[in-house]
């Protein structure tokens, strides 16, 4: 961290929470909790919270939380310390210029001009298309279906013949030589000097999730090659951590999310209203682009080209989507190629049409498998039904389980009860059997892990308790400790509690997540710090429910260090004297609510 913990803090309390939030979603306010739809997915009831008091915000449907600080690197897409300058503007308060590194301060420039450098080329290419210079590319554009409104939407563009263009116009603005190279719009050679990446190319500008150009795919107007360019990897273009239309699509009423493999594909969709299509950027789909669409929505649909390259990407998609249990189904564009096509041959309705008639994932890839073995011969046909088992033995859940060994059994011709014996065979195998190359085991929850599921819970509620009736860190002092915690996390926000309620007789929830940095931890935290927000408890009840809470975790504690110190006598006897006291201890009185 660039900034001493006093200047953030200085920084964070200065900007309430609520004010800032407030400026960019519509807030309700009830009681002491502000609500309103989630910023960061898409939903109709509002299950994202701000509390003034906690100085925190946490959203019920997708999880995402944090402070103000959070806040701002989600929305804004800012890096910390570009989220510190705007919230110490926005208060008036002067930042200490040396606290950034050299070299970090670097950094935060460079990513803002390679910004600023795509904005001006994006808005370039798209003034270049209207021109002259763009005739015969509006024309292309014209002539494979896409609207004055379509190609504004999406801000495409035209590169112009010339090989030094945008260079010369980025120039003028300005600009050096060394940032333009930063911008990955140039390229250098020795010989030649500076040129352009892309010219004479149809420029699809691919802009982020916070509206910001972020790179650049160009298409040929005709059948040379490549086909496509992209930007290469730059400080702000991550091409495994983005989606073509997902700025758009995000938004999108629609269920679902469908990815495509082309950038045609996607704008030709939304032109026909399928305005929750995405793609990725000429690469296959990555985890961190599953990842990135799950606080969108809850399913995909895959209409990936019908040859056998899309198949593949395909079969290696639901993979993906399975880990990251993404319920996916496949979309049938036969005997079109892609999406694309079967707009412009079919139209809108038909496309429809194939969505809801999209297969399932698990009956994709074992249609796949049918078309692999030849089923009039008794041998494949066995290795086929073996392959099959295979694959509905990785579905988890028994009853969605039993739909598809009946499915498949009926579609298939598949003695029923045979199939399920094989299926359950190769359950038991436990995934050691089963091919993973082709289909990956889907992480099972084990009774060991459903046990710890349970444990972290506990020990998340208790924290909730301390921190909405903070009286308890005097009352539990000499009863539960960080150590007490297994949850890593866990134990280190009790412990900055206690510190901090040591010093100041207070706890300050949002003070304590300028220490975590990752999104991950940041939803941890927030978790905790939020969770009163769903469970109003009665006065009455409180002190049976955090005398439970604080029995469950010590005892858990004190088991696990004497199996932890078996061979220390001493110890042990002291912790069974601790065991005993723990399971006679009396409710835990908390007087009011702070
Ligand atoms: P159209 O021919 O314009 O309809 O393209 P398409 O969108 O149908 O593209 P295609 O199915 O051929 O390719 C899908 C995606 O792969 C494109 O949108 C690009 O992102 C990427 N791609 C295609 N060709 C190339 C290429 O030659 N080089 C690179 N780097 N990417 C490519
Ligand atoms: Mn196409």
């Amino acid at each position: 961290m660039y900034y001493s913990d006093e200047i953030i803090e200085e920084v964070r309390s200065r900007n309430d929470i609520v004010d800032v939030i407030g400026s960019y979603v519509n807030l309700k306010r009830k009681g002491n909790s502000h609500s309103a739809c989630c910023p960061f997915h898409h939903e109709k009831t509002p299950s994202f919270h701000v509390s003034r008091e906690k100085q925190m915000y946490h959203c019920f449907g997708c999880g995402v939380g944090g402070n103000v600080f959070t806040f701002l690197m989600e929305h804004e897409n800012f890096t910390f310390p570009e989220a510190m300058e705007a919230l110490a503007e926005r208060a008036g308060y002067d930042l200490p210029k040396q606290e950034m590194s050299a070299n970090e301060k670097k950094q935060a420039d460079t990513r803002t001009r390679i910004k600023d450098m795509n904005k001006l080329a994006a808005g370039y290419f798209h003034y270049l298309l209207k021109t002259d210079h763009g005739a015969i590319a509006l024309q292309y554009l014209k002539d494979r279906g896409l609207s004055d409104d379509t190609i504004t939407k999406f801000g495409l563009g035209f590169s112009d013949v010339y090989r030094d263009d945008l260079y010369k116009y980025l120039k003028n603005k300005g600009y050096k030589d060394e940032d333009l190279n930063d911008s990955g719009l140039v390229k250098f050679d020795e010989k030649y000097g500076f040129s352009d990446r892309f010219w004479n190319r149809v420029m699809f500008p691919i802009i982020d999730t916070n509206n910001r150009v972020i790179g650049f795919g160009g298409r040929v107007l005709g059948d040379a090659k490549p086909k496509y360019i992209n930007t290469q990897d730059t400080l702000v273009f991550d091409k495994s951590r983005n989606l073509y239309g997902l700025n758009l699509a995000k938004k999108s009423k629609r269920q679902g999310i469908i990815f495509c493999e082309g950038y045609m594909d996607v704008i030709s969709m939304h032109q026909a209203g399928f305005d929750n299509a995405v793609a990725s950027l000429g690469t296959a789909l990555t985890v961190g682009q599953v990842n990135l669409i799950k606080r969108f929505t809850d399913r995909a649909y895959l209409a990936y080209d019908s040859d056998e390259a899309g198949t593949k990407a395909a079969l290696r998609a639901l993979e993906i989507m399975r880990e990251f249990e993404m319920p996916a189904r496949v979309i049938s564009l036969k005997p079109y190629k892609d999406p694309d096509e079967l707009i412009q041959a079919e139209g809108v309705d038909e496309l429809e049409k194939r969505i809801n008639e999209a297969k399932s994932g698990t009956m994709f890839e074992i249609d796949i498998l049918a078309h692999n073995y030849n089923q009039e011969d008794p041998q494949e046909r066995t290795q086929f039904q073996k392959e099959a088992a295979k694959r509905l033995a990785l579905i988890t859940d028994p009853m969605e389980r039993k739909n598809y060994i009946d499915s498949v059994a009926k579609h298939y011709d598949i003695e029923k009860d045979s199939l399920k014996e094989a299926v359950t065979q190769y359950g038991i195998a436990g995934g050691t059997k089963v091919d993973t190359s082709v289909f990956r085991e889907r992480n099972r929850k084990s009774p060991e892990e459903e046990k710890e599921q349970q444990q972290l819970k506990t020990e998340r509620l208790l924290i909730s308790w301390m921190i909405n009736e903070p009286i308890l860190f005097e009352i539990l002092q000499d009863t539960i400790q960080p150590d007490d915690f297994f949850e890593p996390v866990y134990h280190d926000v009790v412990k900055q509690l206690y510190e901090q309620y040591h010093r100041e007789k207070k706890v300050i929830p949002a003070a304590i997540m300028n220490h975590y940095q990752s999104k991950e931890e940041h939803e941890k935290v927030s978790m905790i710090m939020q969770q009163d927000f769903e469970i109003p408890v009665a006065q009455s009840e409180k002190s049976k429910v955090v005398t439970d809470l604080v029995k469950t975790i010590k005892l858990r504690s004190i088991e696990h260090q004497m199996e932890m110190q078996k061979g220390d006598l001493t110890k042990q006897s002291e912790l069974i004297i601790e065991k005993v006291r723990i399971e006679k201890m009396k409710p835990i009185i908390i007087q009011g609510s702070v």
